[in-house]
């Protein structure tokens, strides 16, 4: 497996890869990996010839009062699991040499990063489709896998791509979970041990939506109620409670086969994020 620093480096290895006509598979992650991100690995490995991942926890998505300083990392037990599920190379820059002092560029989708997450955290998405492009510009893959726990990503990743003529394949993964439901992510370590067992509710409350939908009920606006009620009584304060067109991410009148229902809520001081679609 190739561990690469540098950006010149990785373009010389691209270029001698697209020469030779390889295909080039891509999973962007901030590290602290769990089966969530290994299994887009998996499904971006059986795409392609040759896997790149990357590890970069992005400063610029993160804002002024965010975990980003003490954000999770552990290399050394990332590069272990990267090569057990024989990845080709992982790039891992530095944030000098991603953003130098006189770094000034950006990219923003309009309207689409600004709801849900983007509402609460106005600043995260264009970290996000910035350091994406950045990355895509650097790796050029063929197809490039994100996972569905962060299906706002996803959709903003997929519009960008779309509007600015890429030349990349996206494919979702499903979202992966623990046994008791909670959707795996690399802040589930900062909860305690009863916000970790009060955590559970927001999966809890969507399969509740799902079952719910299955019996008849169509009513958003009774559908959410519902579901802040629940997590509110597990403790939870509702960031947001959503039911939306899984395309545009906006809100829907109606429930139908289809539409998303997504959610952010804090325990403690932790911000968790998860949805299904109906
Ligand atoms: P990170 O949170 O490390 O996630 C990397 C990828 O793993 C994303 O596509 C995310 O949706 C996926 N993922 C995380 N938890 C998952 C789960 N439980 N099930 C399935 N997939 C899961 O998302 C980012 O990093 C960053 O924003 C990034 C795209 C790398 C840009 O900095």
């Amino acid at each position: 497996m190739l561990f690469v620093r540098n950006v010149a480096k990785l373009k010389k290895i691209i270029k001698q890869k697209k020469n030779q006509n390889v295909t080039i598979g891509f999973v962007p992650t901030m590290g602290y990996l769990h089966e969530g991100h290994l299994s887009l690995i998996r499904i971006a490995r059986k795409k392609c010839q040759f896997l790149a991942v990357s590890i970069f926890v992005n400063p610029i998505q993160f804002g002024p009062k965010e975990d980003f300083k003490k954000y999770p990392r552990n290399l050394k037990k990332d590069l272990r699991m990267l090569k057990d599920e024989g990845v080709d190379l992982v790039f891992y820059p530095s944030v000098k040499d991603m953003y130098p002092a006189d770094y000034k560029t950006s990219v923003y989708v309009k309207e689409l990063s600004k709801i849900l997450c983007g509402a609460s955290r106005p600043h995260h998405f264009q970290g996000v489709t910035t350091i994406v492009l950045k990355l895509l510009n650097v790796v050029q893959p063929d197809i490039m896998a994100f996972g569905k726990k962060d299906f706002q990503q996803a959709i903003i990743i997929k519009k960008m791509v779309e509007d600015l003529h890429l030349d990349v394949k996206i494919t979702m993964g499903k979202i992966i979970r623990e046994k008791d439901g909670l959707a795996l992510s690399s802040r589930n370590i900062y909860l305690s041990k009863t916000q970790r067992k009060n955590a559970v509710v927001l999966h809890e409350s969507l399969k509740w939506a799902k079952q719910a939908f299955k019996k008849g009920l169509r009513n958003p606006k009774e559908t959410i109620k519902r579901m802040k009620m629940t997590i509110k009584e597990k403790n939870g304060r509702i960031d947001y409670v959503e039911a939306v067109d899984p395309c545009t991410l906006q809100p829907v009148k109606k429930l139908q086969k289809g539409t998303l229902i997504a959610l952010a809520a804090f325990f403690g001081k932790t911000r968790l994020i998860d949805n299904t679609i109906l």
